[in-house]
């Protein structure tokens, strides 16, 4: 995973860089690293830990220039040593990826490895192509030749920015696979893993480009130029930034908490804006193709399946729902007219955007659900829906989950003429405003939870129980209920609490007998349902919306239950240990 970021500005790159990093974070945040030129001199600071770290240890610096990096680790532990940026003799480099082949290259290299990262290795094969290119005596070509050379013996995905010590007024990325972007300014550039890493600027300031695989940019204070892998000079086609809802400041404690409380207007947005994308063509197409298989990791996979119970319902059709992980390994069955629908809020998750690919290859149209615009999977899928949450820095999804709901059940009701039900961001309001913790607080303490559900109740439970392992460390499943007594009911006892999620009232019934049957093995119960089902043991009742659309408003509650579980444990719920949020590895 990882986030990079480097750019090129008048005295105040460094500052500029850590700022990048600190918006980077939710990529990986087990160690941070710089390195900026001081006067003539390159510095190079690294510090294990949060960026909050190395901000310290950097301080105030004034520097025309700077590359920066945020490590979540891959290859060798989060130590200073394995922390970018990583040298060689005349390369300083940042990385995010993973470079495949880098043990055979680490054999043909020159130079002594001091880390066990693969990423060293990316330094060390640029200086041996710089060495061997003496015969190009312009500095700056012989640079983006050594790079051209070295993208030709890299396997794997990179996204790289370096400076070169023979040319230090500018800065180098090139990448492939990893997502790059460039921000172009009077006077100052950028570029970083992710379009809101940028600083802000007033309108129209900076223009913004993603990088293609193969392609390398030239970036200086005055200047950036784009090349392909041949170095031919290219034009790239300027990308637009989205409307935010994301706002700097406020007074929640956590990225979590406040992510939770946008969801009311994530909810609107994404209403009003996801026809503007491939919405109508995709939802007039839908009812044609002779399958549909959604894929998606973590929460996405969690939305797939209540895009399964929707679809079904609404279409008639079979729908099935695949780990994108699992999918892109799995016997491919050829079948006319199908599609592939990945959901993915970073647009960025490898295995998603590997099982899209093999999809392709396979001859099924695709489509994407996603939050970023400017993400790699809208670039590989025929057809883009575009959700509105706005930027999600928490780790935990919470209001991308809500707005990929929202997006599977608005294109379910499109392609069955359906209308919708209206005002789902004021019944989602309602529910976030009366979560109590006060009636939850017994249940702070208790170390296994079982979630359970039917139908699409049942994707919910699946959810709630990521959140809490997620973020506050503890055992919790996600059940279908009548899974429970094929072989979990023997873990159920008096240390348990069950969460139900009841919201169809044609298996309210159903799930209650396993309520009843939990609560005989002496687990505690929570009830978490529209329906008022006083006696039943305690309740989170829940605002009423249609049916059908339930889920998007049972998983409000389940989010905050989870983020005040991890928080009055004393845990970050922005940052757990040993996660990231945009999951560029496969
Ligand atoms: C990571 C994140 C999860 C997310 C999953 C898929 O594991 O921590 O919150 O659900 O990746 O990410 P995507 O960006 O594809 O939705």
């Amino acid at each position: 995973m990882c986030g990079i970021y480097g750019c090129c500005q008048r005295a105040k790159a460094a500052k500029s860089a850590i700022g990048g990093l600190e918006k980077l974070e939710y990529r990986g945040y087990d160690s941070a690293g710089i390195a900026f030129l001081e006067g003539e001199k390159i510095e190079i600071i690294k510090s294990v830990g949060k960026v909050s770290n190395l901000k310290e240890k950097v301080g105030e610096r004034v520097s025309n220039l700077a590359i920066a990096h945020t490590r979540w680790a891959t290859h060798g532990k989060a130590t200073t040593l394995n922390c970018h940026p990583h040298t060689s003799k005349n390369f300083i480099i940042v990385h995010n990826g993973i470079i495949e082949n880098f043990k055979e290259l680490k054999s043909a290299a020159s130079e002594d490895f001091y880390s066990e990262t693969d990423s060293e290795v990316i330094a060390k094969v640029l200086e041996k192509n710089f060495e061997n290119l003496t015969e190009i005596k312009d500095v700056n070509e012989r640079i983006l030749n050594s790079i051209s050379k070295t993208q030709n013996q890299l396997v794997g995905s990179w996204a790289v920015i370096l400076i070169c010590r023979k040319n230090p007024s500018k800065i180098y990325a090139f990448k492939n696979k990893s997502p790059l972007i460039v921000a172009k300014g009077k006077g100052e550039n950028f570029v970083a893993s992710d379009i809101n890493a940028f600083e802000k600027r007033e309108k129209n300031l900076l223009k913004y480009y993603n990088l293609n695989n193969g392609n390398i940019a030239e970036i200086s204070r005055e200047n950036v130029y784009f090349y392909d892998e041949k170095l031919n000079k290219i034009g790239i086609k300027e990308i637009k930034k989205q409307c935010e809802i994301y706002q700097e400041n406020c007074n929640f404690k956590h990225k979590m908490l406040k992510e939770i409380n946008e969801i009311p207007e994530a909810i609107y947005s994404t209403k009003k804006y996801i026809k503007k994308s491939d919405f109508k063509k995709l939802s007039k197409k839908l009812k044609n193709y002779s399958k549909i298989t959604i894929v998606g990791c973590g929460t996405a996979y969690h939305a797939g399946l209540y895009g399964k119970f929707i679809l079904e319902k609404y279409l008639n059709k079979n729908v099935s729902v695949e780990l994108a992980s699992e999918f892109r390994y799995k016997t491919q069955i050829k079948e006319a007219n199908e599609l592939v629908l990945a959901i993915s809020q970073s647009g960025e998750t490898a295995d998603t955007l590997a099982a899209i690919e093999i999809a392709k290859k396979n001859g099924a149209e695709t489509a994407a659900i996603t939050n970023v615009c400017s993400s790699s999977i809208t670039r590989i899928c025929d057809y883009v829906l575009l959700t509105h949450a706005g930027a999600e820095v928490a780790v935990a999804a919470t209001k991308s989950y809500v707005c990929q709901i929202l997006a599977l059940y608005m294109l379910a009701s499109s392609a069955a003429e359906k209308r919708i039900f209206r005002s789902l961001e004021n019944v989602a309001h309602k529910a976030i405003l009366n979560f109590s913790l006060e009636n939850l607080k017994e249940f702070l303490g208790i170390k296994k939870f079982f979630f359970i559900g039917r139908l699409c109740d049942s994707a919910t439970a699946s959810e709630g129980a990521l959140k809490l392992k997620e973020i506050a460390y503890v055992h919790s499943e996600g059940y279908p209920a009548g899974e429970l007594k094929h072989g979990t009911l023997s873990l159920v006892d008096e240390n348990s609490l069950v969460i139900a999620i009841i919201t169809q009232s044609e298996i309210l019934d159903k799930t209650l007998n396993a309520v009843h049957e939990v609560r005989a093995r002496g687990a505690k119960v929570l009830i978490v349902s529209q329906f008022d089902l006083e006696g039943e043991g305690k309740e989170v009742l829940l605002p009423r919306a249609r049916e059908e659309i339930m889920p998007l408003i049972s998983v409000l509650p389940l989010q905050l239950f989870a983020y005040h579980y991890s928080d009055k444990n004393g845990l970050n719920p922005d940052m757990p240990r040993n996660l990231a949020k945009s999951v560029t590895v496969e």
